[in-house]
C-alpha cells in the first residue's frame, strides 16, 4: 500500500536532483542538519506539514526527519507543487501528498492526509492546515503541542484567533523573524516573482510601466527589482507611510484608478481581495498584463474579468488571454495565484535558507518548551535571528566586529555628552 500520493513517481530522479542543487545552496540548513541529527531534538514529534512543496521545502523536510521527526506533508497552493520534488519525496519514503492542478477538493483532502497520523507539532504556509484542525477535527488539538506559520497573510489570521481567544494551541509567527520577512518577502518575493512573470511572458521589461499594489516588504522587493530591469514602477497604497515610503524610494504612487490607464504590468502584493476589479479592466490597455503574488487569489477579482471578457484563450502555460468588449486583451498569469510558485520555482534557496532555519529552530523550540507556551501567536525565540544571521554570514565568509565592553558601558552611559 502507498502511503503518497503524487503526479508521477517516476519524475523521482528528476526531484532528487533537484534537491540536491537546493542543498548545495542552503548552508545553513545543511549545518543545523549535521548539529541536530546528532542531538535528535524532535525524536517523537510527528510533525504535519502544509507549505508549499518544493526543492526547498524538500531539504527542510530532509533535515526535520535527521533531527528525529515523523513527517506527512501537503502543499498550501493547488498550484505550487513541483511534481518531480513531490515524487523524490515519495521515493523516499515520506508521506506526500501533493501534486501541481488540484482542485480546491483535492486540496482539502490532501490535507486531511496528513491529519491521519495525528500529529504533535504542525507547520504551516497560509494557516490552511490550522484552520482545518480548529474547523473539521478539534479533537486532534489535544495532541498538538504548537504550530509555525510562514506567512504574512497567515500570521495576521491567527493573530486574530488569539487575540479572540480562539486559538487551540500555541503558534510561532516565523514569518516575523527579522531574518524571514527582511529576506525572503523582500529579495525572496523580489526576484521570483518577475522570474514568473517573465517565464510565462517573456516580455521585456525595459521601457514598461509596472504597476505595483501594495509598498509592503514583498511589493517593495518587486518593485526594487522591476526597477533595476528598467521598469517605470507605479505603486499603489492604502497606507500613507508604505506609499510615503514608495516616494521616496522613486516610487511614483497614485490609485489604482489611475495606474490601471498606464500600466503594462501589474502585480498585487497586498494580502486584500479585490485590489483590481471591474472598472480597472475596463480601463487598462491593450495587452495588459496582470497578475498576483499574494497568498490567496482573492487580489484580482477573476470572477468579474470572466464576467466581463468575451472570450477567454490559453496563449502559452500560466498566461491567459481575456478579449474585452471594447476589443482590448488582457492577459492574466497563473489564473491569479502566486504567480513566483505557479508559473516560476519559488524563492531562490540561498533565501529560503534563512526562512526554512528559522522554521526548523521554531519547530525544535515548540518540542522543548511548546507545553509551557499560551494558547496564543508568539514571536520567534529570543536571539534566533542573530544565530540564524551569524550562519547565513559565515556560510559566506562574512565576518563582523563585536562591540568592546568600553562601548558597551558607552552605549548605557546617559551621562555622556557633547
Ligand atoms: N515560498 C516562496 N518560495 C518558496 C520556495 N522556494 N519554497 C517553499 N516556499 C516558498
Amino acid at each position: 500500500m502507498t502511503n503518497y500520493k503524487v503526479a508521477d513517481i517516476g519524475l523521482a530522479e528528476q526531484g532528487r536532483l533537484k534537491i540536491e542543487w537546493a542543498e548545495s545552496r542552503m548552508p545553513v540548513m545543511m549545518s543545523l542538519r549535521e548539529r541536530y541529527g546528532r542531538t535528535q531534538p524532535l525524536k517523537g514529534m510527528r510533525i504535519a506539514g502544509c507549505l508549499h512543496v518544493t526543492k526547498e521545502t524538500a531539504v527542510l523536510i530532509r533535515t526535520l526527519a535527521v533531527a528525529g521527526a515523523e513527517i506527512s506533508w501537503s502543499g498550501c497552493n493547488p498550484l505550487s507543487t513541483q511534481d518531480d520534488v513531490a515524487a523524490a519525496l515519495a521515493a523516499e519514503g515520506f508521506p506526500v501528498y501533493a501534486w501541481h492542478g488540484q482542485n480546491v477538493q483535492e486540496f482539502y483532502w490532501s490535507i486531511d492526509k496528513t491529519l491521519e497520523f495525528k500529529p504533535t507539532l504542525t507547520l504551516d504556509d497560509g494557516a490552511d492546515l490550522i484552520f482545518t484542525i480548529h474547523n473539521k477535527h478539534p479533537e486532534l488539538a489535544k495532541n498538538v503541542i504548537g504550530g509555525t506559520e510562514e506567512t504574512t497573510t497567515g500570521v495576521h489570521r491567527l493573530r486574530a484567533m488569539g487575540k479572540d481567544g480562539k486559538l487551540l494551541y500555541p503558534v510561532i509567527a516565523v514569518n516575523d523573524a527579522e531574518t524571514k520577512w527582511d529576506f525572503d518577502n523582500v529579495y525572496g518575493t523580489g526576484q521570483s516573482s518577475i522570474d514568473g512573470i517573465v517565464r510565462a511572458t517573456n516580455v521585456l521589461l525595459a521601457g514598461k510601466t509596472f504597476v505595483v499594489a501594495g509598498y509592503g516588504h514583498c511589493g517593495r522587493g518587486v518593485a526594487l527589482r522591476a526597477k533595476g530591469m528598467g521598469c517605470n514602477v507605479i505603486a499603489t497604497e492604502v497606507d500613507s507611510i508604505q506609499a510615503l515610503k514608495a516616494t521616496l524610494e522613486g516610487v511614483r504612487v497614485m490609485k489604482m484608478d489611475e495606474a490601471a490607464k498606464v500600466g503594462d504590468i501589474f502585480i498585487t502584493a497586498t494580502g486584500m481581495k479585490d485590489v483590481i476589479v471591474k472598472r480597472h479592466f475596463e480601463s487598462m490597455k491593450d495587452g495588459a498584463i496582470i497578475c498576483n503574488t499574494g497568498h490567496y487569489d482573492c487580489e484580482i477579482n477573476i470572477k468579474q474579468l470572466e464576467e466581463v471578457a468575451e472570450s477567454k484563450r490559453t496563449i502559452r502555460p500560466s498566461n491567459e488571454e481575456y478579449r474585452m468588449p471594447n476589443g482590448n486583451r488582457i492577459y492574466l498569469l497563473a489564473q491569479g495565484r502566486l504567480v513566483n510558485l505557479a508559473a516560476a520555482e519559488g524563492h531562490p534557496s540561498e533565501v529560503m535558507d534563512m526562512s526554512f532555519a528559522n522554521q526548523f529552530l521554531s519547530m525544535c523550540y515548540l518540542a522543548r518548551h511548546g507545553q509551557g507556551l499560551a494558547k496564543d501567536v508568539h514571536d520567534i525565540p529570543g536571539g534566533q535571528d542573530d544565530e540564524v544571521a551569524m550562519l547565513k554570514l559565515s556560510s559566506m565568509g562574512i565576518s563582523i566586529d563585536e562591540l568592546t565592553d568600553e562601548q558597551l558601558a558607552y552605549l548605557n552611559d546617559y551621562s555622556a555628552g557633547t
